[in-house]
This record gives structure tokens, C-alpha cells and sequence, in this order.
């Protein structure tokens, strides 16, 4: 299995590239499913999740073609309408497929995600809205069995705030007959750059990025071209890391407005920011100070920035509070973070970090994909060597990470 091996106490220096977002790119690739024409996609990052989707829909028989940050996807020849449960166990993200295969198929048979690390994350939400779309939907044998002749425009009303469930059903309902309205729908800019690609495919969709998204549904979707939003959360992990190190880096390929509460909590923290373009620009210049977080819905703090945050709390000048709102089980890097020297409390779901002037490096564990950006920030920073195992959950949705980290003059090497 492979590890990660960081050699701590170099601040981040230099121009890193942003990749292009997982969680745009995992979505946007599932709306291929919805029409006989191309879908040209660039700017996909090169992530291990980006794999197990291109398998996934592969084996439904979606055509796949690559080249360097380039996808195009056909959907004319789509011949099984089922995600196995092998694949949705490795990426929950899978369950994206049962909105598309529903409404132009008319049937899907999708697994049951099974719990995962962070917490129980049920898909009800994404079944509720279909079966109120008309499909009708059936557990079977762990499986999401769903028919519907065609799916009919409703009102949807979300109990929680879901991201993925508000890119299922609005994928779902750019085919169906009527209008649907998504109330509560999710904010987040992951879902404003899929109904960027439904639109450029023909869909009808408006509200998107607030909290009404409306959806005309049409009769046929074609090919179309489009580019992948810059990944914010590889931004905002690189620019904790930067901070955290007493660093100073310039992100490119990225856009500031993606990143508004976490650019204002780094700012707090003691970091200068400069914003133009594409490009960020951080500088720290002293010991970072502690900072509360408070995870919610975009446009609050992101929960997949909690972790980083956490890290850069340990080593701040400070106690900061950091409660987490979106997910139940997420604080699984603490404990890890302990092992460093870091002086955390944890009372259900906030946490209470003392800052403490050094971390000493140790070896740690990765649990899950946020958790693990979080233990290579700390190893940055901790004195001596801090080995991470089980760093897969790092490749499923950091490109490349210690080329871009030791392009920054992190002393960081992959291991066997
Ligand atoms: C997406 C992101 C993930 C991020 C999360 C929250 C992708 C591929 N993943 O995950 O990185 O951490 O948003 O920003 O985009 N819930 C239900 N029932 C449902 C659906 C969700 O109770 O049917 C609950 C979840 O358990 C969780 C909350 O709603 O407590 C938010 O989850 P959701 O927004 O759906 O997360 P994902 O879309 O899975």
C-alpha cells in the first residue's frame, strides 16, 4: 500500500495550477447519459474517482475517448441501465447515474451506497423527488430499482440541503414532461457548472445557484462542448497549506469568487490575499491566528474545508471553535492530529483546538479524502518526518498532489 513521506518546516513557495473540480467533473460526466450526441469535456482533472466514472459509465456502454484533459462522451449506445454494487460502494457518487438512466431510459437499477466514513449519507432525498416525478421505485436486494414511462415535472421540496440530490433530479428532470422546481435546492457553484453543460445540451433551466432552480423539461438533449470549473476546494486546501507553512504561493487556473468564505477565514487568520483573474495570491508573513469555523450550505463554509482548517488551527495562535452541521462522523482526523502533538477536544460536533507553537511529525492514517489533505498540511508543518498511510483516499480527488507540493518546495515523496 502506499504512504506518503513529508519532511516538515518548509514554508510553501512558488505557482502552483489548479485542476479542474471532481465534483463538477463526476456529474457533468453522468449527464452524457442524457442524449444520443457528444459530450466534450476539458479541463478533467486526472483523480481516481474521474477513473471509477469513466468505468462506470463505460460499462453501461457510454463510448470514451481521452486525451491530455480531454473527455468526450457518447451516450448513443447505452445498453445497461444498472451501477453495480461494487462501484457505488467505492464512490458514492455513482448514485448521479439513477437521475439520467430514469428519465431517458425509463428505467435504472442503481446500489444502495452503504455507509461511509463520514457518516450514514442516505440518497432519500434523491428517490423522494424522483418518485415525485412518477417513477416508481422499488428496493430490491440493496438495489434502487426505478420505472417510470416518462418522468413528469413536479414540485420538489428538499428537507435538507443536497448536492449531489439536487444535480440528480435536475438532470432528471431536463427530460421530463413539465416543469419541475427544485425549493431548497443546493447553492453550491458545482451545481451552476452542470446546468452550464445541461444548457449548452439544450436543457431549459433557470434559478440554478439559488435556492429555486426551475427546469423546463425538454424532449432531447444533443452533444455539446464544455469546460470544467477550477477545483475550489484543491484551491483552498493549497492555500491552508501556504498559510499554515508561513508561505507564499500563487494559484493559476482558479477564481477567487469560487472561494469567498474561505478566502475571508484566511484573511482572518493573518494571511494576505490578492485576487485578480484567475489567479490567487497568498502570503503569511506570521504565525497563523485561530480562526472559528462553521460548516454549512454554499455560501457558508464548506465542509469539504473543514479538515484543512482544523489543521491550520492546531499550529495557530489561539483556541478555535470548529463545528461541523453537514455530515455527523467527520471529525476522524482528529485523532490522527493528536498523534502530532495537536491539542483537540471534540463534544459531539464541534471542536476545541489549542494552538500549539509545534507539531512533531509521527506516522498517522488517512480515513477519508478531506482528512488525509489535512494530515499532509500538519506534516508540513510538523518538525521531522510524518509518514501518511493508506493516501488512496488522497487519489481519488487530488491530482497529483506531492508534484504540485514538491513543485512548492515541499520536501514530500511517495512510498511503497
Ligand atoms: C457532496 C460532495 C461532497 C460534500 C457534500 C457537502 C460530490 C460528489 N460530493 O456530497 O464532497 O462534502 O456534497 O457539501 O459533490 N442527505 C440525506 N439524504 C439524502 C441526501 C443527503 O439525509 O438523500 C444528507 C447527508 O447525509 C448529509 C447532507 O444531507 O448530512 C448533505 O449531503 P449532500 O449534500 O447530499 O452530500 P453529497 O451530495 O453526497
Amino acid at each position: 500500500m502506499q504512504k506518503l513521506s513529508i519532511t516538515g518546516g518548509s514554508p510553501l513557495r512558488g505557482e502552483v495550477r489548479i485542476s479542474g473540480a471532481k465534483n463538477a467533473a463526476l456529474p457533468i460526466m453522468c449527464a452524457a447519459l442524457l442524449s444520443d450526441g457528444d459530450l466534450r469535456l476539458s479541463n478533467m482533472p486526472d483523480l481516481h474517482d474521474i477513473a471509477t466514472m469513466r468505468k462506470l459509465l463505460a460499462q453501461m456502454g457510454v463510448t470514451v475517448a481521452s486525451g491530455e484533459g480531454e473527455l468526450t462522451l457518447g451516450g448513443a449506445n447505452v445498453n445497461k441501465l444498472e451501477a453495480p454494487y461494487d462501484m457505488v460502494k467505492t464512490m458514492r457518487a455513482s448514485v448521479l447515474v439513477l437521475g439520467p438512466l430514469v428519465a431517458r431510459f425509463g428505467e435504472a437499477r442503481v446500489s444502495l451506497p452503504g455507509g461511509c466514513a463520514i457518516g450514514s449519507r442516505p440518497v432519500d432525498l434523491h428517490i423522494k423527488g424522483l418518485q415525485a416525478m412518477g417513477a416508481e421505485i422499488h428496493i430490491e436486494h440493496g438495489y434502487i430499482h426505478a420505472r417510470a414511462k416518462r418522468l413528469q415535472g413536479a414540485r420538489i421540496f428538499f428537507d435538507i440541503v443536497s448536492v449531489t440530490g439536487t444535480e440528480n433530479l435536475m438532470m432528471a428532470a431536463a427530460l421530463a414532461d413539465g416543469v419541475t422546481v427544485l425549493e431548497n435546492a443546493a447553492r453550491e457553484p458545482e451545481v451552476v457548472d452542470l446546468a452550464d453543460c445541461l444548457r449548452a445540451m439544450g436543457a431549459d433551466i433557470s434559478g440554478d445557484g439559488t435556492e429555486t432552480v426551475t427546469i423546463r423539461g425538454v424532449e432531447k438533449l444533443h452533444g455539446a462542448s464544455h469546460r470544467i470549473m477550477p477545483d475550489r476546494i484543491e484551491s483552498g486546501t493549497f492555500l491552508v497549506a501556504a498559510a499554515a507553512t508561513g508561505g507564499a504561493i500563487t494559484l493559476t487556473g482558479t477564481r477567487a469568487d469560487l472561494l469567498e468564505t474561505v478566502l475571508e477565514k484566511l484573511t482572518e487568520a493573518g494571511a494576505v490575499i490578492t485576487a485578480e483573474a484567475d489567479r490567487i495570491h497568498l502570503e503569511m508573513r506570521a504565525r497563523p491566528k485561530s480562526v472559528n469555523v462553521r460548516t454549512a450550505p454554499h455560501p457558508a463554509f464548506p465542509t469539504d474545508m473543514q479538515a484543512q482548517f482544523m489543521a491550520l488551527n492546531a499550529v495557530a495562535d489561539g483556541t478555535a471553535m470548529v463545528v461541523e452541521t453537514i455530515f455527523e462522523n467527520r471529525f476522524m482526523h482528529v485523532q490522527e492530529l493528536r498523534r502530532l502533538g495537536a491539542q483537540i477536544d471534540v463534544e459531539g460536533n464541534t471542536c476545541v483546538v489549542r494552538g500549539v507553537e509545534r507539531l512533531e511529525g509521527a506516522t498517522v492514517m488517512a480515513t477519508d479524502l478531506r482528512a488525509s489533505a489535512c494530515l499532509v498540511i500538519a506534516g508540513l508543518v510538523a518538525q521531522g518526518e510524518t509518514v501518511i498511510d493508506r493516501i488512496y483516499h488522497l487519489d481519488r480527488g487530488y491530482e497529483h498532489i506531492e508534484h504540485k507540493l514538491s513543485q512548492l518546495g515541499a520536501k514530500i515523496q511517495r512510498i511503497s
